[in-house]
């Protein structure tokens, strides 16, 4: 049976008594609107621990646009069923006054520089900051063993294993394949914004960033000429691409001579709706 924790005393009594129990925590943290790229995640928790919090919060630090946070979908009768059936022992779902009691304007803020301010933090500035203060805030709230975030936001995933490096957080962070459509579109919330025949010809974007790691791989191109490439193919297909990057995975910098292990990172514009991807590939 799925219990819900609302305040901070909920969640701390929970976990707490399963630390005394002796029981391995793990937390999945999320938005909501929940689809089976969360459940995966879920799935993968269970792996990993006796006992599974999931968090539902959208968030108002990490939006850029008020407009955008106003009609981030909350469907929180569906996730709870869904979360029900994945298993989930604890769903934590706050108030914004829980997470941010004296508001956010003067709440002391986690900031991890360099890698915040990278791709997708120069198009969407502040927005990093939001992430990383509400996530070190329920991590302390939660206090989990393990916390598993997916590879399909992988500049988010790299920050919250810095922070949680840099902080010294006893916290073991698990990072999850992305789940894709059958078309190969990476599964998202947003996606949820296109009508069904945008959504079908949204599949484009895992189809470039496939052919540019390909063209890669076989030296085609040099890694500016596939970028350069990836980018033109989006505009072709009518997307307005924000950014196509070949980086290392390890810091995700340019990559220098005899770097091996690389990520393809995108971002574009397609139907109205901002669309995010990645691959990775090891050059042998
Ligand atoms: P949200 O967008 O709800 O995503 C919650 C988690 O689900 C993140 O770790 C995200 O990478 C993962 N996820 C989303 N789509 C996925 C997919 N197709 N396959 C695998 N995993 C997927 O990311 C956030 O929320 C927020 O920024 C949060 C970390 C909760 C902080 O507010």
């Amino acid at each position: 049976m799925l219990a819900v924790a609302r305040t901070e005393a909920d969640i701390r009594d929970v976990v707490q008594g399963w630390r005394t129990a002796g029981q391995r925590i793990a937390f999945v943290p999320t938005m909501g609107n929940l689809h089976a790229g969360h459940i995966s995640l879920v799935e993968e928790a269970k792996c990993h621990a006796d006992k599974l919090v999931v968090s539902i919060f959208v968030n108002p630090m990490q939006f850029n646009d008020s407009n955008d946070l106003d009609c981030y979908p909350r469907t929180f009768v569906e996730d709870k069923a869904k979360l029900e059936a994945a298993g989930v022992d604890v769903l934590f779902f706050p108030e914004v006054s829980t997470v941010y009691p004296d508001g956010m304007d003067l709440a002391t803020k986690v900031i991890v520089p360099g890698l915040s301010e990278i791709l997708e933090g120069v198009h969407r500035p502040g927005h990093f900051t939001g992430v990383t203060t509400v996530v070190c805030k329920l991590f302390n709230l939660v206090q989990p063993d393990c916390a598993v975030f997916g590879k399909k936001d992988y500049q988010q995933l790299m920050l919250i294993e810095q922070m949680t490096k840099d902080l010294n957080l006893p916290i073991q962070i698990i990072a999850a394949q992305t789940k894709r459509e059958a078309t190969g579109l990476a599964m998202s919330s947003r996606n949820g914004l296109m009508d069904d025949k945008s959504r079908d010809s949204a599949r484009k974007i895992n189809e470039v960033l496939i052919a540019c790691a390909e063209n890669t791989l076989t030296k085609k191109f040099s890694l500016l000429e596939a970028e350069q490439s990836a980018k033109q193919a989006l505009m072709d297909a009518g997307f307005e691409p924000e950014y196509v990057a070949i980086r290392r995975q390890s810091d995700l910098s340019s990559p220098a001579e005899g770097d091996r292990n690389l990520v393809i990172l995108v971002a574009a514009r397609f139907a109205g709706v901002r669309l995010i991807d990645n691959v990775e590939l090891c050059l042998v």
